[in-house]
């Protein structure tokens, strides 16, 4: 398995990354932004994304955008196809490109929205931190790539402050303060996760 800083010679990926990402929001069931090949084919050619291969055969993805005039990039739309899952693939990605965000923005502040456990695991083990909404970029165009979530209404409903996502945070800032490895609290970011759910997707069918 090579990771790789994706080129223009990775291209040819843009599609089977954009159908994997579809297809596991699907299966998921929870929200995902769309990516189209068009979008993610600018993604491959800007020096600015990971791309792991077995052989020639697509195996991971994962892409940083730069935000609010490079005082926060977000490293996004991370996916495994689900032949090479469980195997420690996302891990190797999601730290190849913190390092690569790390190098090319160095004063920036890294951040991300997810609703997945493993994305948490994983932020929490490169340092990120779980913050409010408002400590991330108020960058529109950010806010903007959530209008082909399924949740964008709850988005909207809360006027930005809250979604079913957890906003994470790495401040580069804030690095001296060495603490312990941290570890998700699983049991609480679920129930956090179910409350939410019962809060918004209820409250959005009683209207
Ligand atoms: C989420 C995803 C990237 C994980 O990829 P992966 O290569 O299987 O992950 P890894 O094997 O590197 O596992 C990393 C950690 O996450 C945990 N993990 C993996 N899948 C998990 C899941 N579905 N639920 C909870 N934890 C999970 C692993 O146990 C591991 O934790 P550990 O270090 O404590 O053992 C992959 O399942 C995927 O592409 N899913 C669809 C897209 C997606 O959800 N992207 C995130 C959008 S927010």
């Amino acid at each position: 398995m090579k990771l790789i800083i994706a080129n223009k010679s990775h291209v040819k990926y843009a599609q089977i990354i954009s159908d994997t990402i579809t297809e596991s929001a699907k299966v998921r069931g929870t929200g995902i932004a769309k990516r189209t090949p068009e979008y993610i084919q600018k993604r491959l050619e800007n020096g600015n994304a990971v791309i792991a291969l077995d052989g020639d055969k697509f195996a991971g993805f994962c892409y940083i955008e730069v935000w609010g005039h490079e005082k926060f990039v977000a490293n996004s739309g991370l996916i495994v196809h689900p032949d090479y899952r469980n195997q420690g693939l996302a891990k190797a990605i999601k730290k190849r490109i913190f390092e690569l965000s790390r190098e090319k923005f160095p004063d920036a502040k890294i951040f991300g929205i997810t609703t997945g456990l493993a994305v948490m695991k994983m932020n929490y083990e490169l340092g990120y931190k779980p913050v409010t909404f408002s400590e991330l970029t108020d960058d529109p165009e950010f806010w903007k790539g959530c209008q082909t979530c399924k949740n964008f209404d709850i988005l909207t409903r809360t006027e930005r402050k809250m979604c079913l996502c957890t906003g994470m945070l790495y401040d580069s800032n804030a690095k001296e303060k060495k603490v312990e490895k941290e570890q998700v609290n699983s049991k609480a970011f679920k129930r956090l996760k179910s409350i939410k759910e019962s809060l918004f997707l209820k409250k959005k069918t009683n209207e």
